[in-house]
């Protein structure tokens, strides 16, 4: 069984005063979160993971420290250290307590295409720093996802199929175990218009078998979140699809109550 995961994204959200309240109010709710889920059994069995705005980073770990929620970055760079302004690396991040790191976010791949990338190259800058962070003992939480007209052109698979294959030629299907993938449809964020429990299974499950073709052990192994428009009212619907093994949560991430209701979702799935 694979453990569920509820990693939620503030984004560029949340100014310096309200930052520690919102971090201390998520740890009085999980520590009630741990009472509700106590009689499924279930306290342990599911992960949280925060990723405020990488200025808190210092105050997520002095807060969060020995609370078993897990915090991290919204991005990493491609690079060890340098000249690159306004980059933060993979020895920096580790050395404030993260232990997971988004790579790939779509509202990142937008800032990149300003730059009119192909996106063949945005894929290699994400092998990039996916390399960077398991050298430095971050877990990469790699997001996957179609654009709105991919959608339309009925092109979900070949741009899924895309990224997982330069992952996989990168470091080789094994090394996909030390990572979590997330499938992001890039529509369904921050529209309210989630994709369909069964449109994400069916995902989950392509990008399950692509794996497996090359490991069968680490396909099955693998944690898949689904990101885009999870709320608390359909939390639970997604997250019962066999394939999905949580969720990256966005704008509901900065309501304590209603993220923890997402988190509820998820410990009723490992119960
Ligand atoms: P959303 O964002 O939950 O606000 O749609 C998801 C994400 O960007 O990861």
């Amino acid at each position: 069984m694979r453990k569920p995961l509820v990693a939620g994204n503030w984004k560029m959200n949340s100014p310096t005063e309200s930052s520690t309240i919102l971090l201390e109010n998520i740890l009085h709710h999980t520590d009630q979160l741990k009472k509700m889920i106590k009689d499924l059994n279930t306290s342990s069995a599911i992960d949280i993971a925060i990723f405020p705005p990488a200025v808190y980073l210092r105050e997520a770990q002095e807060i969060l420290t020995g609370s078993g929620i897990h915090w991290g970055t919204q991005n990493v760079s491609a690079f060890d250290e340098g000249p690159y302004t306004g980059e933060i690396s993979a020895a920096m991040i580790e050395g404030f307590g993260c232990e997971y790191v988004l790579i790939g976010h779509s509202e990142r791949r937008c800032l990149y295409e300003t730059l009119e990338l192909d996106q063949t190259v945005l894929d290699k800058i994400v092998a990039q720093k996916y390399e960077m962070a398991t050298r430095h003992n971050l877990t990469p939480i790699i997001c996957i996802g179609e654009t709105a007209d991919d959608y339309e052109a009925n092109k979900t698979e070949e741009v899924i199929a895309r990224l997982l294959d330069v992952l996989i030629a990168h470091k080789g299907p094994k090394a996909l175990s030390e990572t979590v993938l997330a499938y992001e449809p890039v529509w369904a964020i921050g529209t309210g218009k989630s994709a369909t429990p069964e449109w994400a299974q069916d995902v989950h499950s392509f990008m399950r078998e692509r794996i497996a073709k090359h490991d069968k052990a680490t396909a099955e192994s693998l944690q898949i979140l689904y990101g885009g428009s999870v709320k608390a009212d359909n939390a639970a619907a997604i997250f019962a699809k066999p394939d999905v093994d949580g969720g990256l949560i966005g704008g509901a991430s900065l309501d304590v109550e209603e993220f923890i209701h997402i988190c509820f979702a998820a410990a009723l799935k490992a119960s």
